[in-house]
């Protein structure tokens, strides 16, 4: 089985520069459309597929992004492994703007949004106690790394609904309760990758101190764009090196991502 390389790109990542037989593909799925069509390519020698997740032009707020036709778009052009990148806020001193931070852990806190491809007729529980992926977690850290950026391996992404940022309260509260960074996108992207049986990986950029600093300004979107445009070149270059790490032949996943729904499925096979 061959490596497929899924990127969602988040607000400053728009494209992918370099890839070789670059096509913009359109893909349909019963969820609807996904955000955009799909830039699929070679890079180092592995097909990737790139999916900006707010649409090119940045079209899609957080709440109305298509979550699952995003997800089984890639599923259906063969992708492996998905490796998200957005921005975020940070609720700790030493995690700082322009500081990258590869998420394993989330706590959801969306509420408008459709988080599953289960329902009425198939009905399945998956475990999302280790929503990310280890294997690419480390390969999106190695290649961050290679990409000359400072980044944390691990952390707590709270996902929130937006579109508005946090009141100092909350802030304050999602700090209390141990959280690292604070985003608006990666829920249920997640969780419906785990669905999928893929592989899922976050690299969280950090923009800003959300609200909770007394020493930083609360945030706006100037300042998230400026941090993200002055990451963009170490996002592409994290991108460009993750071919290398991961290969084209694609094993099983050594922790069963691509296994989730083995005993997950409640609904029986007659029905
Ligand atoms: N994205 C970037 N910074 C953020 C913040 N402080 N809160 C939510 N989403 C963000």
């Amino acid at each position: 089985m061959d490596t497929v390389i899924g990127i969602i790109g988040g607000s400053g990542l728009y494209d992918i520069p370099g890839l070789e037989d670059a096509t913009w593909q359109t893909v349909e799925t019963p969820w609807g459309a996904p955000s955009d069509q799909i830039l699929t390519g070679r890079l180092g020698g592995v097909t990737l597929a790139f999916l900006p997740r707010h649409g090119r032009g940045h079209v899609h707020s957080p709440t109305t992004v298509p979550y699952r036709a995003n997800i089984d778009a890639l599923k259906r052009l063969g992708v492996t492994d998905v490796v998200s990148v957005s921005a975020c806020g940070s609720f700790r001193e030493e995690l700082a703007p322009g500081d990258f931070v590869i998420v394993d852990q989330f706590i959801d806190r969306t509420f408008a949004r459709e988080k599953s491809f289960f329902g009425t007729g198939c009905v399945a529980h998956v475990s999302v106690a280790h929503p990310t992926c280890t294997r690419l977690g480390d390969a999106a850290f190695a290649a961050a790394k290679a990409a000359g950026v400072t980044v944390h391996r691990g952390g707590t992404y709270l996902a929130m609904e937006g579109p508005q940022f946090s009141s100092v309260a909350e802030s304050r509260l999602y700090k209390s309760w141990g959280c690292d960074v604070i985003g608006m996108t990666n829920m249920p992207e997640a969780k419906l990758a785990r669905e999928a049986e893929l592989c899922y990986a976050s690299v969280a950029m950090i923009t800003d101190y959300d609200s909770w600093h007394p020493d930083h300004d609360t945030v706006d979107i100037s300042t998230i764009i400026a941090t993200l445009t002055g990451n963009s070149d170490a996002a592409r270059r994290l991108v460009a090196d993750l071919p290398d790490r991961l290969g084209a032949e694609r094993h099983t996943c050594p922790h069963g991502c691509d296994h989730a729904l083995d005993h997950a499925i409640m609904t029986a096979p007659d029905k």
